[in-house]
């Protein structure tokens, strides 16, 4: 789940559709004796997989993008981020020390990758899904342009882009364990 910014992982994925096409379409020529059916539709099928490259996964071409992080005590880090990274993945690459963050490595289960944005930011970002809503319900500090750094992903126009660590942060399930053992 650590990369939801999903590009990267959506290659291989789509490479196998194309080999799982090209195998059929050879099997149907096989089948009727018609050869040249694949080139009918020369790869046009495909070309939405070029429209990936320089996504996350191709490092190569991925464009730069300057992260500011302000910490929970004020220090500020600015961090070199990769197109299609989640802000999840550039505080690890760049062994940011946010203390506690990502506790869950972005399985969408702590909530302790909580970040604030400034308003424009936050209407820029594009809804959140479900799971996620659901998981920022239990975050500590939660504001109205909250979302969780495991789930957002560094495109280039947050060049420069500045995102708040909450003071607090809450690894939830260390809170549903103590609530169990608890009630034992
Ligand atoms: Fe746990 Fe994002 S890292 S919810």
């Amino acid at each position: 789940m650590l990369a939801r910014c999903f590009p990267g992982l959506a290659r291989p994925w789509l490479n196998g559709l194309a080999v799982h096409r090209a195998q059929a379409l050879g099997a149907l020529e096989r089948a009727t004796g018609s050869p040249g059916l694949v080139s009918l539709h020369p790869r046009r099928d495909f070309s939405y997989t070029h429209g990936l490259q320089g996504a996350s996964g191709d490092p190569g071409s991925a464009h730069r993008v300057t992260i500011n992080f302000i910490n929970r005590d004020g220090e500020k880090f600015s961090a070199a981020a990769k197109e299609g990274e989640s802000l999840l993945e550039v505080v690890v690459n760049q062994n940011l020390n946010i203390d506690g963050f990502g506790a869950c490595e972005g399985a969408l289960a702590c909530s302790t990758c909580h970040l604030i944005f400034d308003d424009h930011t936050f209407q820029q970002l594009g809804p959140a899904m479900s799971e996620e809503l659901d998981m920022l319900d239990l975050a500590y500090g939660l504001t109205d342009t909250s979302r969780l750094g495991c789930q957002v992903c560094v495109q280039k126009w947050m060049d420069g882009l500045t995102v708040q660590v909450p003071v607090e942060a809450s690894d939830i399930r260390r809170e549903l364990e103590v609530e169990k053992q608890s009630k034992q």
